[in-house]
């Protein structure tokens, strides 16, 4: 595999041509933004953590039944995923009230759903990522009403499989951020990353923020628990 033009650079990942026209690398950054780049900073060995993680999580989910654009890790901060292109979309699973759901709606963080919610937000940075409903999504050709039905299912079930993974590591999984990608064929695919950059996690007893709101909201401690959850999800760091 040769590392070849950088062909994207995001806010927290730059992403690379390889020689394989099916194939991209994506190398994180230890950058981080919050409220759409305003609040700017580093968090010290993120990129690792989130790319080990989020590498690890995918071979889960593909184990379990979802297609994901994970191909190979090449290092601590490198991996090869299949060329897609993104829906731009990004989709969003609450289990638990908290951020803007908790602010829209005016009710306190810690709202236990009976069922989880899904909501869109339309990626696009200069209007700051708005919600969208599925219609909105359709009439702007985001995606077809099949692609998604398609990603509603594969969402919920991301849900059931990292809610479950969790737990065992006594970690509640309140809310998290996903993105699809299509492959040439036309498949849909996970794609992006799972990390604590893009879910809140909570401790199940202490209820301890364990998650990217450290550095939103200046918490501190933001890369010890970065590294608590690579831990916990690995059993190193
Ligand atoms: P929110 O409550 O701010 O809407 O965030 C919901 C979830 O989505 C939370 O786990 C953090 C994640 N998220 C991202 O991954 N990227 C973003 O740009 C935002 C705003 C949230
Ligand atoms: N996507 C946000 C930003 O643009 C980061 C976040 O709040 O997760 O800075």
């Amino acid at each position: 595999m040769k590392k070849m033009e950088q062909i994207y650079e995001g806010k927290a990942k730059k992403v690379f041509a390889t020689d394989d026209p099916t194939l991209v690398l994506v190398s994180y950054k230890d950058d981080a933004t919050a409220f759409n780049g305003e609040k700017r900073g580093t968090i010290v060995g993120k990129g690792a953590i989130n790319n080990r993680v989020t590498n690890h999580l995918m071979q889960i989910l593909e184990k379990e039944g979802v297609p994901t654009h994970f191909v190979e890790e090449l290092s601590d901060r490198e991996t090869v995923v299949k060329k897609v292109s993104i829906v731009p979309l990004e989709v969003i699973i609450r289990n638990i009230s908290a951020g803007s759901f908790a602010k829209r709606f005016g009710v306190e963080e810690g709202i236990v759903f009976a069922e989880p919610t899904i909501e869109f937000s339309y990626k696009n940075d200069e209007l700051g990522d708005p919600l969208m409903n599925a219609y909105h999504a359709v009439a702007l050709g985001c995606a077809t009403w099949e692609e998604i039905d398609t990603i509603k299912a594969m969402a919920f079930k991301v849900n059931d499989v990292l809610k479950a993974f969790f737990k065992a590591v006594n970690v509640d999984l309140v809310d998290f951020k996903l993105e699809f990608g299509r492959t040439p064929d036309g498949t849909i695919v996970l794609a992006d990353e799972i990390s604590p950059d893009t879910c809140r996690f909570w401790d199940s007893t202490t209820h301890e923020k364990l998650d990217k709101d450290r550095f939103r909201r200046d918490l501190g401690g933001v890369e010890d628990a970065y590294s608590e959850m690579m831990r916990r999800i690995m059993g190193i760091g």
